[in-house]
């Protein structure tokens, strides 16, 4: 018997067949076993004796069997990782990589402008109470100037805020009579437009007020000039022209000259070769009481931009609609800047 296993084993050559004979010899119905089943018919002088020689037959047989599973399965590894070889010499594959919106970014850069002189960063709801963004703001109800921000309203007394403006005052409430106020408010608004190349009816705007002892004209127009030039390149210019808003006086309109053509005739800047980018001025003293600011005492400036405006300015952008379509080919251009 051992030596039929054996002579069966000795020509195997897989797992499989290993196993067979395994059961073949080992198994319940296998030879082996009933040899040993047999053993109770036995007298006891010859039971131990042919027990041992049982047991040793068994136990060359297993060892001769685990001996090849043990080389089966060093073949079969060796011929796994001789698949899985690596070759380390190749080029990585790149991922495609993912950018920063043309919005965030320039928001980001505005923050930064500002932080640089002195800033703070604040933020105010996107529903808002009509008293925020109006009254406060000096535009009591049926004030005419109202048309000029159609408004979504959600009740009678709170809408989609129209203008990052109601910061303003909800700055100077929490400020507490404390100054200097020095605060840029990025953010959403709202406004009842048609979407076109250059209006959407939400887009953003970032809002800034200055408020304390001696602020004065001067000041905001150095503030915005130092702006422009990080913004736009260290030649732009600005220039002032006289303007109106309920909550400023003096306001004024600020242009840019226009560095995307280089001078007049692009489609942004017309003919002129400058382009409106905010609406500033001194704040009202109105405001500046309802702020909790005697203005005998305090004065202050504000200004409002639309980022979508600078950021079209900046990159060249000749549609404000690109930027909400999440169009890769539009946005793929932006992923490294
Ligand atoms: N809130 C004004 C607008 O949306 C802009 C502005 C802000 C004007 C602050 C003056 C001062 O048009």
């Amino acid at each position: 018997l051992k030596s039929d296993a054996l002579a069966e084993l000795a020509g195997v050559n897989d797992a499989q067949a290993l196993g067979d004979i395994r059961v073949k010899y080992l198994g319940k119905k296998g030879a082996l076993t009933e040899i040993l089943r047999g053993m109770g018919a036995l007298s006891a002088e010859e039971r131990p004796v042919i027990g041992q020689v049982a047991n040793d037959v068994r136990g060359a047989i297993e060892a001769v069997i685990e001996e090849k599973q043990e080389a089966f399965q060093r073949a079969e590894t060796e011929k796994r990782l001789a698949k899985e070889t690596i070759d380390v010499t190749l080029p990585g594959r790149r991922l495609p990589e993912g950018g920063l919106h043309p919005l965030t970014k320039v928001i980001q850069d505005l923050e930064d402008i500002f932080v640089g002189m002195g800033y703070q960063v604040a933020e105010g709801p996107e529903v808002e109470m009509d008293y925020y963004n109006f009254e406060a703001l000096n535009l009591p109800k049926n004030h005419p100037a109202r048309d000029m921000q159609d408004s979504f309203y959600i009740t009678e007394d709170i809408l989609m805020r129209t203008h990052t403006s109601p910061v303003q005052v909800r700055t100077m409430l929490a400020m507490q009579g404390e100054s200097p106020v020095k605060v840029i408010v990025p953010g959403k608004v709202y406004r009842r437009d048609d979407d076109d190349a250059t209006h959407s009816f939400q887009f953003h705007q970032v809002e800034g007020i200055v408020v304390g002892k001696n602020i004065r004209m001067s000041d905001l127009k150095g503030t915005l000039l130092q702006f422009v030039r990080e913004m736009f390149g260290a030649h732009t210019e600005i220039r002032l022209r006289p303007s109106f808003f309920p909550f400023t006086e003096p306001s004024v309109e600020v242009d840019v000259t226009c560095i995307k053509c280089g001078g007049a005739g692009c489609r942004l800047c017309k003919q002129t070769g400058w382009i409106e980018i905010l609406g500033a001025g001194m704040v009202h003293p109105n405001v500046l009481e309802m702020g909790g600011y005697d203005p005998k005492e305090y004065s202050g400036f504000a200004f409002g931009m639309g980022v979508e405006r600078i950021a079209m300015l900046k990159y060249g952008v000749d549609d404000i609609r690109h930027f909400y379509n999440s169009d890769l080919s539009f946005l793929k251009q932006f992923a490294r800047l």
